[in-house]
This record gives structure tokens, sequence and C-alpha cells, in this order.
């Protein structure tokens, strides 16, 4: 292929970490920012940099597809758009790198990675820990048999959100639905902390297929005035044999804040990124002798999306976070919704002018990471 012509959908938000790579970095020269799709360009913090390099920008994909072809469709706008937009450009012939989650709902997922098929275009989903150099080493350690079969996968996050971020963009955060009754199902799961659970099932899954949930226990709560959920527990067993523990919250408050923190144990030793109190940056595997593998520091960003998916479309590289990957995550965001419907609402909220919290609620949810147990369990009262 000779050079690439790229659309992106979405240029604020997470989009503007799209907008800086494809306009700022220089490593991979073949290809040409055709264009980007967004109506509120006026707020993205890369409009003057768009202008300056002359991008073309337009308010809907087919306003953009009237006048342009692109090979390479990258989508960043609010979930509740995915299905609508994935499917337009892949009937447009693009191929698609489609932010995560896949769609609002499995059902949704399903319908795009059908679509991709019919029109004979490669749909890759964007959980950039999938594309991720340490991590990918990581995974062909597992698939070649060198780490032994998954037992037991725990991965924690606490990442407080304020007011403004509930409120950010459209108004779609935390949401069921929007206006035009569009399924969204936003939740600290489904968006903010959902790389953590993906890794889970991407990374004990036969190849790039992902594993899938067979049985679980969850819960799901609320601090924020929202529609979904800020905080959730899940004890899930998985079809590969292993417990897999995953327990997350924008609930916290910020003096508790814990970035992600992972412990997969396997027959063979123990992969382990960041720890309590810490920030994670190298994942290492810890055999049962002591000996210690370095995979190095990660480096999750999303520059490796873009030129992985370059590397897919020409020179017919793996792609290593398919839509059958991204669908595991998906079905189990709906197994939990489908469980509970509505989260338990904490009783002990505090609050100022910036955000809500529960106090004492990191200790807890550390103690649920650690003993496999629902926040119920313990001590946590609901109204
Ligand atoms: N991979 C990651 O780490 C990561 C991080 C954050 C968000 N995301 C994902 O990125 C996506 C966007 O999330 P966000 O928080 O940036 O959302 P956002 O509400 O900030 O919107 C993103 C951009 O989409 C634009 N937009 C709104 N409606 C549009 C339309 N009809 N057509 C084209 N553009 C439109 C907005 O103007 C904005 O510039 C979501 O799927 C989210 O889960 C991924």
């Amino acid at each position: 292929m000779s050079e690439m012509r790229i659309v992106l959908f979405g240029a604020g938000g997470y989009g503007d970490v799209y907008v800086q790579s494809l306009l700022k970095d220089h490593c991979r020269e073949n290809y040409v920012l055709a264009g980007v799709v967004d109506p509120y360009i006026d707020r993205a913090p890369g409009r003057e940099a768009l202008r300056q390099a002359g991008v073309p920008v337009f308010d809907t994909p087919e306003a953009f597809y009237r006048e342009h072809a692109a090979d390479l469709a990258v989508i960043a706008t609010p979930i509740p758009l995915h299905e609508e937009q994935a499917c337009f450009a892949l009937e447009q012939g693009s191929h698609v790198l489609l932010e995560k989650p896949i769609a609002a709902t499995a059902e949704a997922g399903r319908r795009i990675a059908q679509k991709a098929r019919e029109c004979g275009r490669v749909l890759a989903v964007g959980f950039q820990w999938c594309y991720d150099r340490a991590m990918l080493e990581l995974k062909a350690d597992f698939d070649a048999g060198r780490l032994g079969a998954p037992l037991d996968v725990r991965a924690l996050v606490l990442w407080p959100r304020d007011f403004a971020y509930y409120g950010r963009g459209t108004g779609w955060a935390g949401k069921k639905r929007d206006a035009q009754g569009r399924e969204i199902y936003d939740s600290v799961a489904s968006n903010a902390t959902a790389h953590y659970l993906e890794n889970m099932l991407w990374l004990t899954g036969r190849e790039f297929q992902g594993a899938a949930i067979t049985d679980f226990a969850c819960e799901t709560w609320r601090a924020n005035d929202i529609e979904t959920y800020d905080t959730a527990v899940l004890l899930a067993q998985l079809d590969n044999g292993a417990k897999l523990t995953y327990v997350v919250s924008h609930a916290v408050e910020p003096g508790e804040m814990q970035n992600p923190v992972f412990e997969y144990r396997f027959e063979k030793g123990v992969a382990r990124f960041g720890g309590l109190g810490q920030t994670g940056s190298e994942l290492t595997f810890t055999f049962e002798d002591g000996q210690v593998k370095r995979y190095g520091v990660t480096h999750p960003d999303s520059r490796e999306k873009i030129w992985t998916m370059m590397d897919v479309l020409r020179e017919g590289a793996k792609l290593p976070c398919p839509a059958e990957a991204a669908l595991r995550h998906a079905d189990a965001i709906e197994k939990m919704r489908e469980r509970r419907p509505e989260a338990y609402v904490f009783r002990n909220i505090a609050r100022n002018s910036e955000r809500v919290w529960v106090p004492g609620l990191g200790a807890k949810l550390i103690r649920c990471y650690k003993e496999r147990m629902l926040l119920s369990q313990a001590g946590e009262e609901r109204v």
C-alpha cells in the first residue's frame, strides 16, 4: 500500500492523543491525515495544529466521505456513536481502529464485527495494553506454555474522578442512554478501567481470542449521581480454569488513589505490574524458583495502536486486539449489568465543590482485592 489515508473521528477528549500522534510523530511518514470528523472541533485542543497542518475538518462522516476516501478510520468518539460510525466507515471501505469499549453492548459489538466481515475490512479495538511491546512478550510466553496454566488473576485500580469528569464532552459519562435513546452504559468498568478487566481476559485466552467468564459474583456501587456505577467488584471463574478478581473505583478520596496493580498467578510463577502504594511501570514474571524475567517498561500509548494497525494492513501482521478479544470484555460488562441492573448507593458519601467520595472506601476495596470478597462482605453499607 502506498501512502495510507487516515481519517480521525473525534479530535477532542481522548481523540487529542491521536491528533498529537498523527501530527507530531514522525517515526512513520507514509501516511496522510486525510481529514477529521468532529462537530465540536472548536473545543478540541488540537484544532489550531490541525488547521496549520491543513487537515480538513468535517461535521459528519458522510460529509468527509462525500469528498474523500480513507484506508483507515480511527474512531475516538463517545460510546453511543461507535456502532453507527464504525459500520458506516466499514461500508465506505475503510478499515477501522475503534476506541474501547467496542460498543455499548456486546450485541452492538457483534454487529460491528459482522459488518467488518461482510465488508472484508479489518476491525481493531483500541485496548492499548494489547499493543504494548512488554505485554506482547508476556503474552507470547503464555501462548508458548512457558508460564503454565493461569490460576488466579487480579487487578485493582482506584482512580478518583470529579464532577468535571462526569460532565465532560457531550454529557454521556455515567449514562445508560443518550437523549436519542441510544445505549451507552458508560461506567468505571466499561471506560477508564476497562483495560484491566480486558487484559486479564485477553492475556489468559487462546491466542488473541480472550477467555470467557463461566461463573461469577459481582457488586456495582455508586457515590456519584449517575445512572450506572462508579465502583465495581467482580469475582469470576474463567473458562481456562483461572479465578479472576477485578476491583475498581472512581469514588475513593484522592488520598486513597491507587494506580493500576495487577498480579497474575500461573502454574510456573507470578506476573506483576505495580504494587500497593506504588505506580507501576515495569512488567515482570517471577518463576517458582525465584528467578525474575523482566519484560521492561510498558508504554501503553496510542501510537502503538496506529503503527500496529498500519503493519497489519501493509504487511499482514497479526492484529493483537481483534473484535473477538474486545467482545470478551463487552460480554463481562453485560453479565455484570444483567446481574446488577441498578447499582447499590453508598450510605456514607462525603462531598466538596469538586467531587464526592466515600470515606475509607479505598481500604475496603484493597481488602476485596487481597481477600477476594465483595464490598458488602468487606463491611461497606448501602442506602
Ligand atoms: N484508550 C484509552 O485509554 C481511552 C481513554 C479515554 C477514552 N477512551 C475512549 O475514547 C472514546 C471517546 O471518549 P472521550 O472521553 O474522549 O469522549 P468525549 O466526550 O471527550 O468526546 C471525544 C470527541 O468526540 C467528539 N464528538 C462528539 N460527537 C461526535 C460526532 N457525532 N462525530 C464526531 N465526533 C464527535 C467530541 O467533540 C470530542 O472531541 C470512548 O470510546 C472512550 O472510551 C479511550
